[in-house]
């Protein structure tokens, strides 16, 4: 379709002119060539289960009539076959988008590290009552307990923002993202805050 192929150079255009001003890639995050090579590559180098390929621009210029962040969006909340995050709830939301740009480029794309609207559909309240309550309400694992002071002061110590990173990538007995592969980085975000609030502590107030 004539309309497609147009928003899909539009697109690149956009993609490349954000290229322009990339910060460099931080240690701790990945590429989109590597995050696509050693994850996305899985299904959609050879277009298992009908996952667009890699390099077939046509499939491609279809769906990139939905925008860059549209697309991004199916892919961290999964979208029929395409599991959530691509099956690794620890990807954060710069590694995918970079993932989606640089499939949706051919493996044009230059990282960027614009920001996309990650999407939130679940308010911080529903997510811990869905996901995080199992281990956080009774304190299962050595999981933090939901309005326990004492568990969450020594963590607050650099404030809110090194939690939640720490939960989006799991650690010790905390699966990533609470084992909720389709929560974004905005739900993890107000899970988290909604916890922390819980304990009654001033979240990021430096003492
Ligand atoms: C287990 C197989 C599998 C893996 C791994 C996988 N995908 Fe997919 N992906 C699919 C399938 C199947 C579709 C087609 C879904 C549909 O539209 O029906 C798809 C579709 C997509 C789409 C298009 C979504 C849309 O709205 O049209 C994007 C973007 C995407 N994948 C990104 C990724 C990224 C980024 C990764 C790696 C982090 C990844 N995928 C890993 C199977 C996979
Ligand atoms: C399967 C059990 C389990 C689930 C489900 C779970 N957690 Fe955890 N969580 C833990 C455990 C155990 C720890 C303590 C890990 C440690 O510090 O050793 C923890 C720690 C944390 C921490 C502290 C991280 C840090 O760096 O100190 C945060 C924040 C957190 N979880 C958020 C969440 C959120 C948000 C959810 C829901 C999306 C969730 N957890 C779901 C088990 C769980």
């Amino acid at each position: 379709m004539k309309t497609n192929k147009l928003s899909y150079g539009a697109l690149l255009l956009s993609m490349s002119a954000a290229a322009l001003s990339a910060a460099p890639v931080q240690a701790d995050e990945r590429s989109g060539k590597e995050v696509v090579e050693t994850i996305c590559a899985t299904c959609h180098a050879t277009g298992k289960d009908g996952a667009p390929r890699i390099g077939d621009k046509e499939a491609w210029s279809q769906r990139a009539a939905k925008g860059l962040d549209k697309l991004t969006q199916n892919a961290v909340t999964g979208v029929r076959k395409m599991p959530a995050h691509g099956g690794q709830a620890a990807l954060s939301d710069i590694e995918m988008s970079r993932a989606v740009g640089y499939m949706v480029s051919g493996g044009h794309s230059t990282d960027t590290n614009k920001a996309y609207s990650s999407p939130k559909t679940r308010t911080g309240a529903q997510v811990v009552e869905e996901r995080c309550k199992e281990c956080h309400a009774e304190g299962k694992s050595g999981a933090p307990k939901l309005g326990d002071m004492n568990d969450w002061k020594p963590r607050l110590k650099n404030g809110v923002a090194p939690l939640v990173k720490s939960a989006i990538n799991g650690h010790n007995s905390m699966p990533a993202r609470g084992g909720l592969a389709n929560l974004s980085d905005a739900e993890m975000k107000s899970a988290v805050e909604f916890m922390v609030g819980k304990t009654g502590g001033g979240a990021g107030q430096a003492h």
